[in-house]
């Protein structure tokens, strides 16, 4: 018989909706339960989306014993909460992005799951697809030359004036939102860590980076630059430049099952197709693959903690309007 492991959502979160699917394609995962803040929301929820048990808590979900991994697609503010709650209930947990707000706050977290001999991920669903493992090899193995520059976008305009992505108290910002991703991409094909950064932040009337501008250099000496907001249309492409070729990736963080990398060299621009997972079913596989295997986790948290540790140095340069060193 296929050991598989129970899942429960933390919460009705509208991203849900991304997950359920692969959920329910996975032989080794199982959605059995969600938890809201009342029972008459669990229950509603649970009745829409067929899943067999409503929590009326947080809580109460993380006392279920059936229960093997909690998702925690909560606003920002919640997720180092209730991620070290989930890991001392014994629960692993795939954490949306960002994992936390503060570098300690990721320190708490590792040490809780360390403790309890528990598994923790963040969420940057990308960073398990086949295209983005591709594209990392293909850098790595010399194809585009010496990395000289990776250039990012992630912006949408975020139209619900309610969302928790205006909130300051709940980790909003499009920084915290977005341009985690094309930060994280930087660093993950850069294979090094940003030593100086600068940044431009446009802040709104709610208190949060309505948009966002960044420029690092890393300690190799690659440079990047990503630009995140709430007002512009939506961008969402990444360019990486090498001493013989280089890349332009589109959708760089949401690429469909068929999805290309262009490779230009010159004037010829060629483009490669890959056939990858809806892009959650490789999130949610990697957990099982981790937890029944013992498979090494493909984003380890001292990555997520480098990433909170960079954007919590562009806020600064942004605030203070100063290079900000991290090495
Ligand atoms: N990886 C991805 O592709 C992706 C995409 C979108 C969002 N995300 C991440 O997922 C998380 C949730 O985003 P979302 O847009 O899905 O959020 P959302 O729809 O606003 O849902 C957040 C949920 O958190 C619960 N909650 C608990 N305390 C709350 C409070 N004080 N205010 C509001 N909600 C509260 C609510 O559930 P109950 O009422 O049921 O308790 C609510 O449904 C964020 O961390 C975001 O960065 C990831």
């Amino acid at each position: 018989m296929i050991k598989s492991l129970n899942w429960g959502l933390l919460g009705t979160a509208r991203i849900n909706r991304s997950i359920i699917p692969p959920l329910r394609l996975s032989v080794r995962n199982n959605l059995l339960a969600v938890a809201s803040r009342t029972q008459e929301k669990a229950d509603a929820y649970a009745k829409e989306w067929s899943i067999p048990k409503a929590h009326s808590s947080y809580e109460a979900l993380l006392s279920d014993p059936d229960i093997d991994v909690i998702y925690i697609p909560l606003p920002n503010q919640f997720h180092a909460e209730w991620a070290i709650k989930a890991a001392e209930a014994g629960k692993h947990v795939l954490c949306e992005k960002p994992l936390a707000l503060s570098v300690g706050d990721v320190d708490a977290m590792t040490a809780a799951a360390e403790k309890a001999g528990t598994f923790l991920v963040e969420a940057f669903m990308y960073r398990f697809h086949q295209r983005t493992l591709k594209i990392k090899d293909m850098i790595d193995s010399g194809e585009i030359g010496d990395v000289h520059h990776v250039k990012g976008a992630f912006t949408f305009p975020l139209n619900r004036p309610k969302d928790v992505r205006w909130d300051p108290d709940l980790g909003g910002g499009s920084l915290w939102d977005v341009g985690c991703y094309p930060l994280s991409f930087s660093r993950y094909v850069i294979g090094s860590e940003p030593k100086e950064v600068f940044a431009y932040q446009h802040v709104g009337d709610s208190g949060i980076d309505e948009s966002f501008s960044a420029q690092m250099l890393f300690a190799n000496g690659v440079t990047a630059q990503f630009d995140s907001g709430f007002r512009s249309q939506f961008r969402m492409h990444t360019e990486v430049t090498g001493s013989k070729a280089s890349l332009f990736i589109p959708m760089t963080f949401k690429p469909e099952q068929r999805c290309f990398i262009h490779i230009q060299r010159g004037n010829n621009t060629e483009y490669v197709a890959v056939d990858g997972s809806h892009l959650y079913v490789d999130e949610v596989e990697h957990v099982a693959d981790a937890v029944l295997d013992g498979v090494p986790s493909l984003l380890p948290l001292s990555d997520s903690r480098n990433n909170i540790k960079t954007i919590l140095a562009l806020y600064e340069s942004a605030r203070t309007h100063n290079v900000v060193k991290l090495m």
